[in-house]
């Protein structure tokens, strides 16, 4: 193909493409309400009759019932924990809204409002939501039916009129809980005579981009905001056409309660409306209606998912008149998360789909550490005796801290219930760190880069005051010192010593043949040159050296394991290292010296011997090839650990 495209793969997206356009088809169902009657009322009445409330709570748990958790309301979180890691507290207090809500409470009629730092994971949730929304009501279970043509979707049960709702309750086992609009009330009239039996009747599937089952508000200026953004207003065009204001058909009923009836509306920073319109969505809320001019009250039903930010809750507060409207919402706190774990886990997410990060590396402990950076600004002091910022970051995130039992997390957590509430957002990190990338114009990102680049941010930052910044920067120093340290010893450790088992059983065979040689005072052959020379009592007492053994005392200790070496091999056992503690602690001590001494080596001097160079580049391959370094992370990782046992 000359555009170089795979054949196959573009087969397989049109089949996938025309599947998913037949899926759609077979799903769609139309008919008079008579038939919805008989083909879906009298199949599944209770789900007919749902409220937004209890489609909500459906579908979320429609998400999760492949999930193995055991409750309802852990599988109803399935769908946000695809994507928002850290908070599950918060989505527990979400999921349970709705439940309760479905059940019937009276916090069905509060709105809900969630409120948290910016950048952390509000919207995400409404996305989620709302995609959620629109998947579920392409299946068998969510399927969705409304009056066809009602610019309201409104439920076509809503036609039975109130003197024979107590029989269809008779007939069906459930109540009918909404009332047909106005302008669904002209239309029966109108076109078939009152006759609500042949009024047609569609599957509706949720669509934000058609405005279907969604809608979404955003103050933008508050001062030219219009109420007819959210309820409509009269379309004079449609006034000269049919001649009469009062008429439902001249009324545009684009407005965003609309199109969200039968499923969600969102809002966007909700405090920052005009008080008028919190006004009309508290009442929409409470009563499910709204009043426009010349209708009577516009039954919805809808479920209203509003967000803010903490600046402006703290605004609206501050206003006394204020109080009154709180008590008709319930409030759900969305705070930052506090396990460094999973906030490394949203910037991976974030990272992953960032276009400026493709082709970057960034090394093992990078996302980590600037997640640990993160949580730091975000934790308020323990009052505790033996605790700091470290070992609450520790305790929080499932980590053992000595001295100090695990149950003290939750108590901690208890005691600072704001924490979360400020601090770095998982955008300033993400931030830095694509500054980082594109001014160093680099495809690797190492630990220490990244540190930098966080100090870079904080200083630019021109709306901090300098006493934050010293604290922060401090947070980044704590970082440092109390975890990445920890991280990238152990990496050089375990990469120096992968082999460990091997050379360490070598060297033990090396000091028994000295050891003989020596006793016996007999030459030792080489094995490379053939040569014969005199036991090298500098080795043996190198070795001896490490476990405190003294001159005078090297003759029994030297005796004492040659003993124990010639037990093991009339036994017809090897004398392995297991066997003796204390040859095992100073063969332990010799290696890792002797390693310590060419990373010195190595980085201090200008030209490191071959064999030195030999031995740094198989740690450095090592932890390229197992423990996700690249070549110049690695070489970093190397050279700081050094600077660290310089310090030692
Ligand atoms: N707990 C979290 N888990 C996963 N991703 C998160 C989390 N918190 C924030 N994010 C990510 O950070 C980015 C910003 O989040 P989002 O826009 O949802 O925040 P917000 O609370 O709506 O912020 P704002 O108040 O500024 O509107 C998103 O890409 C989101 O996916
Ligand atoms: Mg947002």
């Amino acid at each position: 193909m000359s555009t170089g495209e795979d054949p196959i793969k573009r087969r397989d997206f049109l089949e996938s493409l025309s599947s998913f356009s037949k899926l759609h088809r077979s799903q769609k169902w139309e008919g008079t309400f008579g038939e919805f009657l008989t083909d879906v009322v009298a199949k599944a009445p209770a789900a007919a009759a749902r409220s937004s409330h209890q489609y909500i709570w459906d579908m979320l748990r429609w998400h999760g019932h492949l999930n193995e958790e055991n409750g309802d309301s852990n599988k109803a979180r399935a769908l946000f924990r695809r994507e928002l890691f850290g908070i599950d507290e918060p989505l527990s207090r979400v999921v349970d809204y709705f439940k309760a809500a479905a059940a019937g409470s009276d916090v069905g009629r509060r709105l809900l409002l969630l409120l948290g730092p910016p950048s952390g994971g509000k919207s995400t949730l409404a996305i989620l939501m709302k995609r959620g929304l629109e998947e579920y009501s392409r299946t068998d279970e969510g399927a969705l039916y409304g009056i066809k043509g009602s610019p309201l979707r409104e439920n076509p049960l809503n036609l039975v009129p109130a003197s024979l709702r107590a029989e269809f309750r008779e007939r069906y086992g459930v109540e009918i809980q909404g009332e047909l609009s106005p302008w669904a009330r002209e239309y029966v009239e109108r076109e078939f005579e009152g006759d609500f039996a042949r009024v047609p009747v569609e599957r509706i599937f949720i669509s934000e981009a058609s405005r279907i089952g969604i809608g979404t508000y955003a103050p933008h200026d508050p001062t030219t905001a219009d109420i007819a953004d959210l309820v409509g207003s009269v379309d004079l065009a449609k006034v000269s056409q049919i001649g009469d204001e009062g008429d439902p058909r001249a009324w545009s009923w684009s407005g965003a309660v609309y199109a969200a009836s039968r499923g969600m509306l969102e809002m966007i920073e909700i405090l920052k409306v005009k008080r008028e319109f919190l006004y009309l969505l508290l009442t929409m809320t409470q009563e499910k209606n709204v009043k426009v001019s010349r209708f009577p009250l516009i039954h919805l039903d809808e479920t209203i998912l509003a967000h803010t930010n903490l600046a402006e809750f703290h605004k609206f507060l501050q206003e006394k008149e204020n109080e009154a409207l709180l008590d008709r919402m319930v409030i759900i706190k969305v705070p930052y998360s506090l396990s460094y774990q999973d906030e490394a886990r949203i910037y991976k997410k974030l990272v992953v789909g960032a276009p400026a990060f493709r082709d970057v590396h960034l090394d093992p402990h990078v996302l980590d550490l600037a997640s640990v950076f993160a949580i730091l600004t975000r934790l308020t002091k323990p009052e505790r005796e033996g605790l700091d910022l470290a070992k609450k970051l520790r305790l929080y995130s499932g980590e053992s801290v000595e001295g100090i039992p695990e149950s003290e997390a939750a108590r901690l957590k208890a005691d600072s219930s704001d924490e979360g509430l400020t601090g770095v957002s998982p955008r300033f990190v993400i931030n830095a760190i694509s500054n980082a990338i594109t001014r160093g114009n680099t495809h690797s990102l190492t630990s220490m880069e990244l540190l930098l680049a966080l100090k870079d941010s904080i200083d630019s930052d021109a709306r901090m005051e300098s006493k934050h910044k010293k604290l922060w920067i401090d947070h980044l120093v704590t970082a440092r010192k109390e975890f990445y340290n920890r991280w990238v010893k152990e990496d050089v450790h375990r990469a120096m010593f992968a082999s460990f088992e091997a050379e360490a059983q070598q060297l033990l065979e090396k000091y028994l043949d000295e050891v003989e040689a020596s006793l016996d005072h007999r030459q030792v052959t080489d094995p490379i040159t053939g040569e014969n020379r005199p036991a090298d009592e500098r080795f043996l007492r190198q070795v001896e050296e490490k476990i405190k053994v003294s001159d005078s005392g090297k003759l029994s200790f030297r005796q004492e394991v040659v003993r124990k070496a010639m037990v093991a091999f009339k036994a017809g056992e090897k004398f392995a290292l297991v066997s003796h503690a204390r040859m095992r602690e100073a063969i332990e001590q010799y290696l890792f010296e002797e390693r310590r001494d060419v990373l010195r080596l190595v980085t201090s001097t200008a030209r490191p011997d071959e064999d030195a160079r030999q031995k740094i580049s198989v740690v450095q391959e090592r932890l390229i090839k197992e423990y996700g370094y690249d070549e110049h992370s690695a070489k970093e990782a190397l050279s700081y650990v050094t600077t660290l046992l310089a310090q030692e």
